[in-house]
């Protein structure tokens, strides 16, 4: 706290929340379809404190940085602006936001695919929450987070990300219905564990081409005649689509289905497994938005003797994947993976295999980054 000491006053706050993969259902959400995140054990953490100075402050120990805006003004650069998003939309809510302190530390990296900014948009609007008695149930304040993202990072995301950070833990699937918000916590499959390797590439939602399949998505729809994709469910109602179109919408309807298909009663973990191969596939092949990296690191996981099923996590273009293999073996097979994809560049941190910082950095820890 020394770097940021100045600016606080007393009697702060500290909390967390949590990144994500997901199992199944990727680039449903924003068509009010069906996805299946869980929560990982790494964690961003929020301290908020009444500012001293009478302005925003907020320092990042991750990247050892400050940064300084007001409540009305101009929205800072960087992982700033996910926290200032955040006090701008309790603001457009009503809320009279006094000028704040905060320091943000995580330990989820930026740009895997594993949620950095909905866990840095739940942490911060939960210190906001605590510190000024703010009555938000964690439904809100996932949708608040999404909005903050939307109307702040210019990304039209969906709200998978902030209900799992705020809803999920590390021991269920969270089955969500986007559309409803209805949500059930359910158990992995019997007997399996979940791996996790980051690619070492890095991809930004807002460079990416999230926005453009997101727009590609919206045509569908609006051609088909039904408000979302989600309203689509047979595959033989894209047949006049454009070519690239209907390849878009065969995933979002056919993602859709393997989620309900993996949450139906007894479903065991090869059956799950195969449903991951087919949505990596569908992600390939129809949506476009895997790479090579991730193409082979699916490859080698499913590979080794024990592994279900493989796919990437998250929007894709870059970032991490994860595979379900029999309990027990997690650690064996992410390792042997590892060093075979890469043998110096990936390390171990809570389960989650992370690209490590090369020798000329001159560190010996991860470094996280935000988006
Ligand atoms: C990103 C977005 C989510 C979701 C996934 C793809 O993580 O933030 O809303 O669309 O991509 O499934």
């Amino acid at each position: 706290m020394s770097e940021t000491s100045s600016f606080f006053a007393e009697g702060g706050v500290q909390v967390s929340a949590p990144g994500r993969v997901n199992l199944l259902g990727e680039h449903t959400d924003y068509n009010d379809g069906y996805v299946l995140p869980i929560a990982i054990p790494l964690r961003t953490h929020v301290q908020a404190a009444h500012s001293a100075d009478g302005r925003f402050h907020v320092y990042s120990s991750n990247l050892d940085e400050s940064a300084d805006f007001e409540a009305d003004g101009e929205l800072p650069e960087g992982y700033a602006r996910y926290v200032a998003g955040c006090v701008h939309v309790l603001r457009d809510h009503g809320v009279d936001v006094p000028p704040l302190a905060l320091k943000v530390h995580s330990d989820v990296p930026m740009g895997s695919g594993l949620s950095s900014s909905a866990a840095l948009e739940v942490a911060v609007l939960r210190a906001l929450r605590r510190l000024l008695g703010l009555d938000l149930d964690d439904v809100q304040i996932a949708q608040y987070a999404q909005q903050a993202e939307i109307r702040y990072a210019g990304v039209q995301c969906g709200i998978m990300d902030q209900m799992a950070s705020s809803l999920a833990d590390v021991d269920h699937m969270l089955f969500l219905d986007t559309r409803t918000l209805e949500r059930r916590l359910l158990p992995m499959p019997a007997n399996s564990e979940l791996i996790v390797i980051d690619s070492g590439v890095a991809r930004t939602l807002a460079t990416s081409k999230y926005n453009e399949r997101f727009a590609e998505c919206r045509e569908a729809a609006r051609l088909l005649g039904v408000p979302m994709l989600r309203d689509v469910t047979d595959v033989r109602a894209l047949a006049g689509l454009p070519t690239t179109l209907q390849k878009r919408a065969r995933h979002v309807v056919t993602e859709n289905a393997r989620v309900l298909a993996a949450v139906a009663e007894n479903l065991d973990a090869a059956a799950f497994g195969r449903l991951m191969d087919a949505s990596h596939a569908s992600l390939r092949d129809d949506y476009e938005v895997s790479i090579p990296a991730l193409d082979t690191l699916c490859d080698m996981l499913r590979a080794e003797d024990g592994v279900y099923g493989a796919r990437l996590t998250g929007a894709g273009f870059g970032g991490a994947c994860i595979a379900l293999c029999t309990t027990g073996r997690a650690a064996d097979i992410a390792g042997r993976v590892a060093t075979r994809y890469n043998r110096d560049r990936l390390l171990q941190l809570a389960g989650v295999l992370l690209p490590a910082p090369s020798p000329e950095d001159g560190a010996n820890q991860p470094q996280p980054l935000f988006d």
